[in-house]
């Protein structure tokens, strides 16, 4: 009989939790998964909540279980496996039937995947890890309004809330959910990068132990820096192997996995020809971070590190001031690619998204919102709230990339932000240099600065 009001395919970690969400808010659930095993195992495991899952062992199945326009949400993995769901799915649908692709998607796949379907189709971004989808994620949707519409009572109710407000917003048509959740992996891939250097630094530089970094952290989310990225930081450098009988940080193999929406994000920063040097650089790090045997390799020629003198205050300032700088890129991006693709997206809209559910959220992103709904079109270094704070904090930040540098601690990001700020602040540049040298060898012209004439060229050109 059909009477689930929304079908959920792909029962793996994000799947489960989303599914279990969606009959914790009241809605019955349709489920189906590849292997069977996993849906029964689903249904045991899912306690008073069954009531409301029905589970199918096939395609048939789950369409059957349907109300109808049916709403059906893919959890499965990026790429082809997704274009193969929709295939198989797609002999049990009718015209007006809605599928939802929930997973990491590139944007550009969903973009392609809304052009050559012949059916109602969202891509949105769910963030939050295991926990969130379980429990009230951030859910960025992209797509059609009507079509969002038809599934915006279910998803506002399992989304996390910030004061009261859902954290599930349509952020703009076609691939714009995608988009969005692709630089808040970028952010959150700056963010943790910003944060393993701050470490690094206590470690090397300060000859710090975990256990006292994790109550600095801990110190640090009563402020500014509040946040979950350092709230778990403090929990990770808290944590204890029993094996070793020593703190569990020490024994983690330094080489960070990726599964590549931070990378989307930079090559699409390139695409859109804007800058995102910090972003860049935390993908950089991870990438580095890889070549294990080569750095150390290199260690042993090269040598080691020395001491640094530096306050906690100063490294918490520098932190901060890097994280605002990091943000007014992504922002930055954000609204390049609303130009760029015709999107309506809203930074104001996409601040308060990010307020809870999400793995950057944090308290700054509540300030960020207010900035964004006094002057939407500012950069956050321009927006007063910001660039008090940056007045304040700029003098930290380069002391610790001094201070770093001086003592041999890579600080990939820190510096990117750095060279940002000095960059984004000098008024008269030194890309004069750069159009004297294109016009030298392959006489692309120059604007002169006195009289705004352009296609100019120096003496080299000739007569
Ligand atoms: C989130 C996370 C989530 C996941 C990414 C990161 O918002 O919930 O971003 O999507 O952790 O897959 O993956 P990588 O670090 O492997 O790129």
């Amino acid at each position: 009989m059909a009477q689930a009001d929304i079908g959920l395919i792909g029962l793996g970690t994000m799947g489960s939790a989303l599914a279990l969400n969606i009959a914790s808010k009241g809605f019955s659930v349709a489920v189906w998964n590849r292997t069977t095993a996993k849906t029964r195992a689903f249904t045991e495991e899912a306690g008073d909540l069954a009531a409301r899952v029905i589970a199918t062992e096939s395609l048939k199945g789950l369409t059957a279980a349907l109300k109808g326009p049916r709403v059906i949400i893919l959890m499965v993995p990026a790429g082809a496996p997704v274009d193969d769901q929709i295939a198989a799915l797609d002999p049990f649908l009718g015209p007006d039937d809605l599928i939802i692709d929930a997973g990491n998607a590139n944007f550009r796949d969903t973009m392609r995947r809304m052009e050559s379907l012949q059916r109602p189709f969202l891509g949105i971004g769910v963030s939050g890890g295991a926990e969130g989808a379980r429990h009230g994620p951030a859910i960025m949707g992209g797509g059609d309004p009507a079509h969002w519409a038809r599934v915006e009572p279910i998803l506002t109710a399992i989304a996390a809330t910030y004061n009261g407000t859902p954290c599930a917003d349509l952020m703009g048509e076609s691939g714009a959910g995608h988009f969005v959740k692709a630089v808040h992996n970028g952010i959150e891939y700056a963010d943790m990068q910003l944060i393993a250097e701050t470490y690094g630094m206590m470690r090397d530089g300060l000859s710090m132990k975990p256990p006292q970094m994790a109550e600095v952290f801990s110190d640090w989310n009563e402020g500014r820096l509040s946040s979950y990225l350092i709230e778990i930081s403090a929990k990770v450098a808290a944590a204890f192997d029993r094996a070793t009988d020593g703190p569990l940080l020490d024994v983690i193999v330094d080489a960070a996995g990726q599964k590549g929406t931070g990378r989307w994000t930079a090559i699409e920063a390139q695409h859109l020809g804007t800058a995102i040097p910090v972003i860049e650089a935390a993908v950089a790090a991870r990438n580095m971070s890889a070549q294990r045997g080569l750095r150390s390799d290199l260690a042993e020629q090269f040598g080691g590190v020395g001491a640094l003198e530096l306050p906690l205050k100063t490294l918490e300032a520098a932190l901060t001031c890097g994280k605002i700088l990091c943000y007014t890129q992504g922002f930055d991006m954000l609204r390049a690619a609303a130009g760029s693709f015709g999107w309506s997206l809203k930074p104001e809209v996409i601040a308060r998204n990010w307020r809870a559910g999400c793995i950057i959220r944090s308290a700054m992103l509540d300030h960020m919102a207010d900035a964004f709904e006094q002057v939407p079109a500012t950069s956050l270094m321009a927006a007063p709230y910001f660039a008090d704070i940056l007045t304040e904090t700029i003098a930290a930040l380069r002391a610790v990339v001094v201070a770093a540098s001086g003592a041999g601690l890579p600080v990939p990001a820190m510096s990117a932000a750095l060279s940002y700020f000095d960059t984004m602040r000098q008024a008269r540049g030194t890309a004069n240099m750069i159009q004297g040298q294109r016009d030298f060898f392959g006489l692309h012209g120059f604007v002169r600065l006195d009289t705004g004439a352009k296609d100019q060229h120096g003496p080299w050109a000739g007569s």
